[in-house]
């Protein structure tokens, strides 16, 4: 109970665990000495220091972040490792090297490697950023591993924590370079999340260290990423999920306890990166000025609203008052009915009875990307199940044709519906490639599956696009389970506390896997090899 209320998390893990981690890490502080050697002892290192200081990332800066290099070797890596004592097993379970269908190589080369440590400050991943452009993938990182979960990582963490503690505010950057410009321009609390604005997770950690502020830094709107209001409004979901859970777990929280999230908006086509660099005072100014997550969703509706019309400001309130609807917080709730009655002439009280209506028909939130909801009928779910059959089978062909991939695919079978599939994919993982052993029914299964396959360009392709294929097959699971916990609470049957932490913690995973789909560049290619 102490440990709980310390927010300490007490294991008791079977010694093997523990020794298993401690070979994780020591593999991760191995490679991390090889990436810097290399950085200061190769050709390619010397360029990726040119590239460094072509980004103006000074000598210090680079110790500071232990940054290094992985020469553009097959099995630099892998060879290293082996000298050191480590099975080429531990460089699988790691993420560092991958076993392909040629044998083993090295998963980073020829790219600018930034280390991902924990808040204590141990290596547990890599980032790896490749020189220069046209390369498939801008950042490859290491895969999830028992050590590393990115969506539960705050990237530079354990350099910001002390001036974190010290200022009682955070500031939330999207990418390592962001960080790290940052910090060597001063500004000495920032940490990255590393491809998202900030997942539950993350916010936890952050209210963890119980400090008031997080300050998430949007870049400025360019052609293609999504728009800022829709940025905030998944945020607001985010933090309003982990609230929900807070509540659940220990009752009413007060303002007082939670960490504030607020968003800084930077100037169009800016990141944290150019600006720390090109006008930090700017950055610095641009921060002090963050609104709440709330406030700022309702000043970007409110910038592209007609707030004179009749119509206008009910369609002003349509988009605002549900955001308030999943507001959990009753006081918060309060703040911005007032704020909200302001802008739109219409009296509190209405406005809260409007609130309350939304909250009692526990209406699924419009944030878009959101999973339908269980309300939309067997209808939507039939086609669910569709598009998980088709991922289904795409997925299982490419893993005929890559039956290694099968092995290290972070997928329990349990994900695959199909019975026939799902016995396949065991044989696979179990290393039985189709053959005389295989039973005669899946034999045929197996066989009318690879039939239809597409052939990927290579190898690096297939995998990538094993990857993706078996996280939308993930993906879609996650949205038709959330299907289900809503039916549920719509019912109002269950443990609607163990409901709530299961619902956040779903779409936590689902919009992460979202995420990932729509940021990372090698899947989005990976797709487009699917489409053909
Ligand atoms: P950006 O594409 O905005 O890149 O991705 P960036 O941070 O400005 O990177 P530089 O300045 O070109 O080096 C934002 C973040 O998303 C993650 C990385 O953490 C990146 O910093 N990302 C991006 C990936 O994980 N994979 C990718 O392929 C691309
Ligand atoms: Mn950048």
């Amino acid at each position: 109970m102490l440990a709980e209320r310390a927010g300490v998390e007490l294991t008791r893990r079977a010694p093997e665990e523990r020794e298993h981690e401690k070979r994780l890490l020591a593999i991760h502080d191995t490679a991390h000495f090889y990436f810097r050697q290399a950085l200061r002892g190769t050709t390619g290192g010397k360029a990726a220091t040119d590239y460094l200081t072509g980004r103006g990332i000074a000598g210090p800066t680079i110790e500071k972040f232990g940054l290094g290099y992985a020469p553009p070797l097959s099995d630099g890596l892998l060879l290293y490792l082996r000298k050191k004592g480590f099975s080429d097993a531990e460089g699988v379970a790691a993420g560092l090297v991958i076993e392909g269908d040629r044998g083993l190589f090295d998963r980073f080369r020829d790219r600018l490697m930034i280390p991902i440590r924990d808040g204590k400050g141990r290596v547990i991943a890599f980032a790896g950023r490749a020189m220069r452009a046209g390369v498939p993938a801008k950042y490859m990182n290491s895969p999830r591993t028992e050590l590393f979960d990115k969506g539960g990582t705050l990237f530079a963490l354990e350099v910001a924590k002390p001036q974190i503690r010290r200022k009682s505010e955070a500031i939330i950057v999207e990418g390592q370079f962001d960080a790290i410009s940052c910090h060597q321009a001063g500004l000495d609390n920032v940490v990255a999340a590393m491809g998202t604005a900030l997942t539950v997770d993350q916010y936890r950690i952050l209210s963890g260290l119980k400090i008031e502020k997080a300050v998430v830094a949007f870049d400025g709107d360019a052609a293609g990423t999504s728009s800022a209001e829709k940025r905030g409004r998944e945020l607001a979901l985010v933090v309003q999920r982990a609230a929900q859970v807070e509540r659940a777990r220990r009752g009413s929280v007060t303002g007082q306890t939670a960490t504030g999230v607020y968003v800084s908006l930077l100037p169009a086509g800016t990141d944290p990166d150019e600006l720390a660099r090109r006008d930090p005072d700017g950055l610095r100014r641009v921060l002090a000025e963050a609104t709440p997550v709330l406030a700022f969703v309702i000043e970007q509706v409110r910038a592209r609203s007609d707030l004179v019309s009749p119509d206008g400001r009910r369609r002003f309130l349509s988009e605002t008052l549900p955001l308030l609807g999943d507001e959990p917080d009753p006081l918060t709730r309060d703040i911005y009915v007032g704020t909200l009655s302001r802008l739109s002439g219409v009296p509190e009280e209405a406005l809260r009875e409007e609130v309350a209506g939304i909250r009692r028909q526990g209406r699924p939130s419009a944030v878009a990307g959101e999973p339908p909801s269980a309300a939309t009928g067997e209808h939507a779910r039939a086609g669910e199940r569709e598009g998980n059959d088709v991922t289904e089978r795409y997925l299982m062909a490419q893993l005929l044709q890559f039956p290694e991939e099968a092995a290290r695919l972070d997928l329990a079978p349990t994900e695959i519906a199909d019975p026939d599939h799902r016995a396949i994919y065991e044989l696979l993982r179990a290393g039985e490639r189709p053959g005389p052993r295989y039973p005669a029914r899946l034999a045929a299964v197996a066989a009318a599956l690879g039939a239809s396959t597409p052939t990927p360009a290579d190898e690096d392709h297939a995998t990538r696009g094993i990857e993706m294929a078996a996280m939308r097959l993930r993906a879609e699971n996650v949205r038709r389970r959330l299907g289900e916990v809503r039916a549920a609470m719509n019912r109002g049957s269950g443990d609607v506390g163990e409901l709530m932490d299961e619902l956040a913690s779903l779409t936590e995973r689902l919009a992460g896997l979202m995420r990932t789909r729509e940021q990372d560049t090698v899947l989005r290619e990976a797709r487009e090899i699917e489409d053909e």
